[in-house]
């Protein structure tokens, strides 16, 4: 228990920049206020005292503004940064090392009493205001931006986004792939690219999974090329 503490501590000073001593942080950080509340409140939750863990969980929310159910099941180096308006429901769970911003909601879509929060992998991180909703899984390394609203299993290492939330991908990598689709029509005298890339067209869909499709045909046949050189 206390080098779990000790940890979530040391969180506070690996991600958040404005963090200045131990002290300031036991006595004014309501992240961290609010997971040590929780951890002694989870205690309480499994040995089935249900009212005092209630009560804890209650208390703490008056004094930091964040609402953790205490039969929340939270990982290690869990970060809260600033905390105010956070909901996290009773069937959450949380995996190591990860960070939620103010305004984030871990909460359910149904009223049966069976697993109806989300499940976060390790090392997910989720920004200001998003809500993530129903029992569903945001994979390890994955980020949630602001505000965005997830009812849908994210995969490991994703970035999602906006309204319902949808995968992201990085620019440089989206040009990537564009250069590696226009290489490969080339190469094998294809032309189809007088078409716009922001239409919505299947086929030009189809035709565009072909050629990543032969660039990764490609690419396997170059590394056993090598491997048998
Ligand atoms: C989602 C997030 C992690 C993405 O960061 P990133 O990997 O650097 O991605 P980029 O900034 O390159 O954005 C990728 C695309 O998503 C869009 N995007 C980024 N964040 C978005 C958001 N919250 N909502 C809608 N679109 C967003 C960008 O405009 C970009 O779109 P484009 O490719 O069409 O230009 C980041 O934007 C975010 O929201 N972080 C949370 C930070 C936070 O809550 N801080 C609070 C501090 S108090």
């Amino acid at each position: 228990m206390f080098d779990t503490l000790k940890e979530d501590i040391q969180v506070v000073f690996e991600r958040d920049p404005a963090a200045r001593s131990v002290m300031e942080t036991i006595l004014t950080c309501p992240g961290f206020q609010a997971i040590f509340f929780h951890r002694i409140n989870h205690w309480f939750w499994t040995k089935k005292l249900y009212l005092l863990a209630r009560l804890g969980a209650h208390m703490a929310r008056f004094m930091t503004g964040i609402e953790i159910h205490p039969g929340a099941r939270i990982g290690k180096r869990f970060f809260i940064d600033h905390g105010m308006g956070i909901v996290v429901g009773e069937t959450s769970e949380v995996g190591d090392d990860c960070s939620i911003y103010h305004g984030v909601t871990l909460g359910g879509t149904t009223w049966q009493k069976v697993k109806r929060h989300p499940t976060l992998e390790n090392n997910v991180v989720i920004g200001a205001g998003a809500k993530i909703l129903g029992p569903i899984t945001i994979g390890t390394g994955a980020r949630i931006g602001c505000n965005a609203v997830v009812v849908k299993d994210v995969p490991a290492g994703a970035t999602v986004v906006g309204v319902p939330g949808h995968v992201v991908v990085k620019k440089e990598v989206k040009d990537q792939m564009l250069a590696q689709r226009e290489a490969m029509a080339k190469k094998i005298g294809f032309d189809a690219y007088a078409e716009r890339q922001d239409m919505p067209d299947p086929i030009q869909n189809a035709l565009d999974s072909i050629l990543d499709h032969l660039h990764k045909v490609d690419e396997e046949i170059e590394h056993l090329r090598q491997k048998k050189d």
